[in-house]
């Protein structure tokens, strides 16, 4: 998307804006499963909805033949809405409610499962309903993937997962096996996400292979399908980073080697998240005005952290341009700084740019994953538009909420309202 079209953009449908382009949603997702797939036949793309769960999204890569991670019965009814089947359905998170496992029961999804006791009450709740289940084991490899801690997903200290040591997952596998109503399919594993490092991600592959192969070996099971989850970061700096065909061409030879002793070629899916929808996205703001203190120059901009969480929340870097000033020389150092009430509201700090005024459109870039989804109404701020781009087209893909949005679903007295 050029700067020219997105400050049209910005002028005509005001800010904040998020703008995705479909074409990039369509060729990230054909660069990560070619990769895979030109290496492993049987490979399957479970989009995971969290980076954007938005319909118009979801629906694009439907068409693509993406199947779903969903993590929560929202996210399921967003899959389902856009008809994805059942069995293309993959159920994760490591507090489920009863409630949630019934949902997930009836609607005939797998259901990943992160403990031995949600194990028991899912079997309970599917022997109630009389209807089985099938299931895979989200299992925890005890590995750093060296990304921002608050988005290691794999550690020993972790949340998530069964743990491999002491043969804890291999007896929940075993107990499993037990249980009528429960149908076991696969394995799955999630270590992180934006992770550079292919060792990581060569670690936890042989672990899992291993141990695949123990469950062959120890209690004769053969898994239709290994899941390795997401993960695989993005480049938000200038520093390159490893693509889908660096991942795939790290890891399939593990798999290839192990499905040799394993004597049977299990289905290998990946939930790729941010690499499908990261760089798809541009978050457009206007600059309410400029402000100099002694110490710093400050960029005031109409988005806060309740529009884009991830540079307060990770200290996660994104390119800025200033749209209308692409040809002007750099000649500033700014903070680009939010409309909330907290001094962590910093969208971008320390930043080159030319001199900037009120009124200027700043694109801040790679927000299309994790962006809009984490978005909020703090400060009793409504949420964004959404924007699909398609070669000169432009199409909203949700409304700005409006303030009496902000006030739906709540009640006062009437003498307060007064
Ligand atoms: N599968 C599972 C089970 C996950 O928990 C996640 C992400 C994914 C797949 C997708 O991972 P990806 O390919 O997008 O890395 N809000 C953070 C990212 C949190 C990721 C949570 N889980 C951020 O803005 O960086």
């Amino acid at each position: 998307m050029n700067q020219k079209f997105l400050l049209k953009i910005a002028e005509k449908l005001g800010t904040p804006l998020y703008v995705y382009s479909e074409e990039q949603i369509r060729k990230n997702y054909r660069e990560f499963l070619s990769a895979f797939k030109s290496r492993y036949r049987n490979t399957k793309i479970f989009y995971a909805l969290k980076a954007n769960s938005s319909l118009a999204i979801c629906h694009i890569l439907r068409q693509e033949g993406s199947c779903a991670d969903v993590v929560s019965i929202g996210e399921l009814k967003v899959a389902q809405r856009i008809g994805i089947k059942p069995k293309d359905i993959i159920f994760t998170n490591n507090s489920k409610t009863d409630q949630d496992l019934d949902d997930a029961i009836e609607a005939g999804i797998i259901v990943n499962i992160d403990s031995i006791d949600e194990l028991h009450r899912l079997h309970k709740i599917a022997k109630n309903k009389r209807k089985a289940v099938n299931v895979s084991f989200r299992v925890n490899p005890a590995i750093d993937p060296k990304t921002h801690p608050k988005i290691s997903t794999g550690l020993k200290e972790s949340k998530f997962g069964i743990h491999l040591e002491n043969n804890i997952a291999l007896d929940a596998y075993i107990t499993a096996q037990t249980l009528d109503w429960i149908e076991i399919k696969g394995i799955h594993t999630h270590i992180g996400s934006q992770i550079t490092d292919m060792n990581a991600f060569k670690d936890m592959t042989e672990k899992i292979m291993q141990f695949t192969l123990e469950l062959k070996e120890k209690i004769g099971l053969e898994l239709k399908f290994i899941d390795l989850g997401g993960g695989l970061g993005i480049q938000y700096t200038d520093d390159a980073t490893p693509t889908p065909d660096d991942y795939a061409g790290t890891i399939i030879p593990v798999v290839n080697e192990y499905n040799k002793k394993l004597n049977y070629e299990p289905e290998l899916w990946f939930e790729p998240g941010r690499y499908i929808l990261g760089n798809v996205g541009v978050l457009l703001c206007k600059v309410t005005g400029v402000k100099e203190t002694p110490y710093k120059k400050f960029v005031n901009v109409d988005a806060g952290f309740n529009v884009l969480m991830r540079p307060s929340m990770y200290d996660s870097y994104h390119r800025i341009q200033v749209l209308n000033r692409i040809d002007e020389n750099a000649t500033e150092t700014y903070d680009i700084v939010g409309n909330i009430c907290e001094s962590g509201d910093i969208l971008a700090r320390e930043r080159k740019l030319p001199r900037v005024k009120g009124g200027d459109i700043i694109a801040v870039y790679d927000t299309g994953a994790y962006g809009f989804s984490m978005s909020s109404q703090y400060n009793q701020r409504p949420r964004p538009a959404e924007i699909l781009t398609w070669g000169g087209t432009v199409e909203v893909i949700r409304e700005k909420e409006t303030f009496d949005d902000l006030l739906r679903n709540q009640k006062a007295p009437n003498d307060l309202i007064d």
